[in-house]
């Protein structure tokens, strides 16, 4: 009774000091307070809404593209947001690329194929920099999976990327707090960790007129890009969670299987058993 009670007492010890450590480990996020949003494509049986993804890669195009590269991400990717194959060629034929040069030297252009990749708005990091500040505009390709801070022990703590990214773009003061001194060039967001982002606020209700008629809310958009976002950082994430589905099932059949099979194979070395006790008695 004793020995019991000591073990639990260990376990509950155990339990609560990883707890306390994460807490501790993610206070730093206690400061801002990031909204949760329900988003379709979480959890485990969780689907993107693909009407929602068209809607993020427009305001990507029209607005945060003159900024944030997606370097990841070819025209042809775009195939999982339900654009067909005509759609796609025509949307990369929208761009141009650089294409060697002509029998004067000058360079020359191609339009955009299927294959190419989406193409940066800056050259290089230090023409990024000049242009905003100082400060670089990341690379959107896997921003939505290297912003999350996910906490097994403190759910409660986790920071999901799209949350945090619909955060940083409604979540912009025209003024700071009062004694909060924003350094020059930057603006008070309350998501941004220490408050002060390089970027100017990006949206502004109505910035950009949605193709299916939906209202582009600074919130709505903000939705819309984040997922679109998210979409970029895991294309086959709904692969994964289908096969991850699938190999649960496949788990469940082979355990139930295997627990008759034992059953039966020591049913029959029991018998066997009796058997030679049998013959043991009569000898
Ligand atoms: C005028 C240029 C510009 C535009 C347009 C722009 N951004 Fe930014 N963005 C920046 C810069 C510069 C930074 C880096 C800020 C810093 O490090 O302080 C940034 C940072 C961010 C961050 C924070 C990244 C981090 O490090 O955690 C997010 C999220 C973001 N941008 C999303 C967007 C989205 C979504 C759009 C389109 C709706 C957009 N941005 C449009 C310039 C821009």
């Amino acid at each position: 009774m004793l020995k019991n009670m000591r073990k639990i007492t260990l376990v509950a010890l155990a339990v609560s000091a990883i707890i306390g450590v994460g807490g501790i480990a993610n206070a730093s996020s206690e400061t801002y307070n990031i909204k949760r949003h329900d988003w379709p494509q979480a959890g485990p049986f969780g689907k993107y809404d693909k009407a929602s993804l068209q809607r993020g890669l427009q305001v990507y195009k029209e607005v945060c593209s003159a900024c944030h590269s997606l370097n990841l991400v070819a025209f042809r990717d775009l195939k999982a947001l339900g654009y067909s194959k005509p759609q796609i060629k025509a949307f990369a034929a929208g761009y141009d690329f650089p294409d060697g040069v002509d029998d004067n030297g000058d360079p020359k252009t191609r339009i955009g194929k299927p294959f190419d990749y989406f193409p940066a708005p800056f050259a290089s990091e230090q023409e990024a920099r000049d242009a905003n500040n100082g400060a670089l505009p990341p690379d959107f390709s896997l921003m939505a999976k290297s912003r999350e801070h996910l906490s097994l022990f403190t759910p409660w703590d986790s920071v999901y990327g799209e949350d945090y990214i619909v955060g940083i773009l409604t979540t912009f003061h025209d003024t700071p707090p009062k004694g909060y001194k924003l350094p020059a060039g930057t603006y008070y967001n309350e998501t941004f960790p220490g408050n002060n982002i390089g970027m100017p606020p990006p949206l502004s209700d109505g910035l950009v007129e949605y193709a299916d008629g939906t209202k582009a809310t600074v919130e709505q958009m903000a939705e819309d890009v984040a997922s679109f976002m998210s979409w970029a950082a895991e294309p086959k994430m709904e692969e994964r969670k289908e096969m991850g589905l699938k190999v649960i099932i496949f788990m469940t059949i082979l355990t139930i299987l295997l627990y008759f099979v034992n059953k039966s194979v020591w049913r029959k070395i029991k018998k066997g058993d009796d058997l030679i006790e049998k013959d043991d008695e009569s000898a």
